[in-house]
């Protein structure tokens, strides 16, 4: 065991089903086979306009699977109103724009703390783990501390999409940032855009407690099954994980 959790993200089986409507594949199945290859959690977005998982699903996945589920919303009054209704184990508080294809970049927890605040403490006192999903920036992650939410993850989209050096500085300031997380007493995530070459540098970060990772096994599931995709990613990372413990005890 590493201590570092693998939340599964799901979104896109919904998005192939949603390709042709009906029912397959559904990401019921998929959040199942992802228990028994080795995941931790069930990761889901369920965005404003459907286009993946829909409440259908959101209400299914509470009542099947025994996997805690990180339900990611935007701060809207209907996507609150959702939760409190099912009360997932987490939610994840996350930027969200009609016109992006994916969420392309953390929440402004700075800009906009009036209003995440009552999200925050709605979410909270439901008895909801809140996180919080930003950019490797240490003012963000001040001003999610200040809101009392327990938990950021930290944007990998940027590192995943860059090249050579351009990576390192991403990585960089992930590893920062994770530090800055710890040392203000916030649990610290790490997710988006993740693929099998890039998760090792993330999982060895000590303070990262947990990876979201979703299209990538998604896409990988077609050509070796979703079940295999899966149980390699859980082994790079704790791989990873493993040696950057070995290094710091030698
Ligand atoms: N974490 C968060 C907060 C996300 O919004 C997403 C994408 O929905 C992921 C992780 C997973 O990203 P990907 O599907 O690129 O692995």
């Amino acid at each position: 065991m590493t201590g570092l959790r693998l939340g599964i993200n799901i979104d896109h089986v919904a998005t192939i089903r949603n390709a042709r409507g009906g029912r397959h594949p559904d990401p019921v199945r998929a959040a199942k086979m992802a228990a028994t290859a080795g995941a931790d959690g069930i990761t889901a977005h369920l965005r404003e306009d459907r286009r993946h998982i829909t409440d259908d699903d959101i209400a299914r996945l509470m009542e099947q699977i025994e996997l805690p589920l990180n339900f990611e919303m935007a701060a809207t009054d209907e996507m609150l109103a959702i939760a409190l209704r099912h009360k997932p184990h987490a939610c994840c508080l996350v930027p969200e724009k009609r016109e992006e294809r994916t969420t392309e970049g953390g929440l402004d927890v700075v800009g906009g703390h009036n209003h995440l605040a009552p999200y925050i403490s709605a979410l909270g006192a439901a008895g909801i783990r809140v996180s919080l999903f930003v950019e490797a920036d240490p003012r963000q992650l001040d001003m999610a501390r200040r809101l009392g939410a327990p938990v950021v993850e930290l944007h990998t989209g940027a590192y995943c999409e860059a090249e050579g050096e351009e990576r390192a500085h991403h990585l960089a300031r992930i590893e920062a940032a994770a530090a800055h997380a710890q040392a203000i007493g916030l649990e610290c995530h790490a997710g988006h855009g993740l693929a099998f070459d890039t998760v090792g540098p993330i999982a060895a970060i000590p303070s990262v407690v947990e990876l979201n990772i979703g299209h990538f096994l998604i896409g990988e599931a077609i050509f070796g099954g979703l079940d295999s995709a899966i149980r390699r990613m859980r082994a790079a990372m704790d791989q990873a994980r493993n040696a950057a413990l070995g290094q710091r005890s030698a």
